[in-house]
């Protein structure tokens, strides 16, 4: 069925996932057939597209938490870990790979307890402080402003700071914004320059505080609100660099939250973040990493099709207070939050990451690209060693993760034209619960090839698939497919190719459409031309 009005029919045969409708085509709908045992149809509106998918939205998120930064990012000028001025080389090389196209730091809560101005200088004067959050452990300090600004620098991406709202001062704010961006004469441009940097540097993206309602000052939203006209103020756009400023929003759905926020501060604000963690079970009861039952895969699938429904409802109270637009969702924090491995420290959050986390991801970056009207910037929580990472990092030895695969092979979406779809697809049941078997989303990049990438979230049964590209004439089609054996399959130090992608060969082109068959538990990333 497909959405070519203004407005979008709904129609009930099994569970449907209804995106966003803004203009003459819905960016995707998805319908799930009543029954199994049909071919599942992708039909793509190659010639309906009008938004790019920011390259943002497969960003990026580095706190001082567990091995994070110490251990992950950071190993010290000394360390006989082949580094760049402490920076770890492998990790540099491998996020390269993806185009990490920014990183959100010093936090997540820790952003709220940071004071930046413990982390400049020489190093054997910066303060230990400690990191009353994360596993009470000490701070040295040895990693702040100037090896972020250096690590962004090194990976060519975006700046995004947290700045501290909780126990910080508006005037605490400021001066970090004009330590790093100013470039004339100024006590804080002369005290960078003191420390080494006569350049300023951008800073894109500026967040005022982190979870404030939690972690971030336990605050209402109206009290938040006011905070956040008074601290956002005194963040100023110095001569050469323009932040995007960011308010806090809910870690749930609460939509109060954003009404309050956007009833009283869309003016002052460029974006408002959303958090959004998937689990098996409750917040109490997060499940392993590794060791799941089917029940596991589909109640983890499913919290993550909330964020979905979530983003649709957020997305009408945008609608309300911005009519035109102009400010931007960023989910600033996602992923996968399981049971802290045994024996580690449970502050640290370190955790393996599965096929599961694998098509996990596929299916948020697939939601995100279709909210792309809207969601203009995401952070997959974490990058190093902690929840959902790129990497794993044990002393000099260093793994790339299921996860890390799917930024690797969605990549292709940076940047490109989103192009609006729709799904027919077989149910995918757990008792008296239906999710879609299929999810999908489409690009075009700027030479003309179109990118389709496509998850099979049923662990069992392979999806066959007819894809067609309305306006197109597909002349050529190749893929490439991560998926594995079993649902936890993952990578250890000691097999660390156990999951990689591959060139994925059930594809034909037939009648102008492509057919495949998706294997069951896989992400499949297609190119046409
Ligand atoms: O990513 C871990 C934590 O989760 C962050 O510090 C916080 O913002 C969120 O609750």
């Amino acid at each position: 069925m497909l959405c070519r009005d203004s407005v979008c029919r709904f129609v009930l045969m099994g569970l449907i996932v209804l995106f966003g409708l803004n203009g003459s085509v819905c960016l995707a709908s998805t319908e799930i057939t009543s029954e199994a045992n049909n071919v599942n149809k992708l039909i793509i509106h190659t010639e309906a597209g009008k938004d790019t998918i920011s390259p943002e939205i497969y960003g990026h998120f580095a706190e001082h938490l567990g091995r994070c930064i110490y251990g992950g990012f950071w190993v010290g000028e000394d360390s006989p870990i082949p580094n760049t001025r402490g920076i770890r080389n492998d990790v540099v090389e491998a996020l390269k790979k993806i185009n990490v196209p920014v990183i959100r730091w010093p936090g997540g809560c820790f952003a709220d307890e940071y004071h930046w101005k413990d982390g400049i200088g020489l190093p054997q004067q910066r303060p230990s402080t400690v990191n009353s959050h994360w596993g009470m452990v000490t701070e040295n300090n040895r990693f702040g402003t100037h090896e972020y600004m250096d690590l962004c620098e090194m990976l060519g991406c975006q700046a995004y700071i947290s700045g501290n709202v909780g126990s910080g001062t508006p005037e605490e704010m400021h001066d970090w914004v004009e330590y790093m961006t100013f470039g004339g004469k100024s006590q804080m441009a002369d005290l960078r320059r003191a420390n080494g940097r006569e350049q300023p540097w951008k800073v894109k993206y500026f967040a005022v505080g982190n979870e404030n309602w939690g972690c971030g000052g336990n605050m209402t939203p109206e009290y938040y609100a006011d905070l956040y006209k008074r601290f956002a103020t005194y963040i100023r756009n110095y001569p050469g660099n323009n932040i995007t400023k960011v308010a806090c929003g809910p870690g749930w759905d609460d939509y109060k939250w954003f009404e309050v926020l956007l009833s009283s501060a869309a003016k002052s604000m460029d974006a408002i973040s959303l958090h959004h963690y998937v689990f098996e079970g409750d917040w109490n009861h997060k499940g392993k990493a590794t060791v799941f039952d089917e029940q596991g895969w589909f109640n983890t699938l499913k919290k993550t099709f909330f964020l979905d429904k979530m983003i649709v409802e957020i997305k009408k109270i945008m609608d309300k207070y911005d009519k035109e637009g102009r400010i931007g969702l960023f989910v600033d924090e996602w992923g996968t939050w399981w049971d802290v491995e045994e024996g580690e420290n449970p502050g640290f959050l370190y955790q393996q990451n599965t096929l599961r986390d694998a098509v996990v991801a596929g299916c948020f970056l697939n939601i995100f690209n279709q909210h792309c009207d809207r969601v203009r910037m995401a952070n997959i929580a974490q990058t190093c060693n902690v929840l959902q990472a790129m990497v794993l990092t044990k002393g000099e030895k260093m793994i790339v993760t299921p996860t890390y695969y799917i930024f690797e092979m969605y990549k292709v979406h940076q940047g490109a034209k989103y192009l609006p779809s729709d799904i027919v697809c077989n149910p995918y049941k757990s008792g008296s619960e239906t999710l879609p078997s299929i999810t999908a989303s489409a690009s075009k990049d700027k030479s003309g090839k179109i990118h389709i990438s496509i998850c099979n979230l049923n662990p069992e049964a392979p999806a066959e698939l007819e894809c067609s590209l309305e306006g197109f004439k597909v002349q050529k089609v190749t893929g490439r497919v991560l998926t594995a054996d079993v649902m936890n399959a993952h990578n250890t130090f000691e097999e660390p190719d156990a999951v990689r992608p591959a060139e994925f060969k059930g594809i034909e082109i037939k009648d102008g459409k492509i057919l495949a068959t998706i294997p069951s538990k896989s992400v499949v990333v297609l190119a046409a031309e």
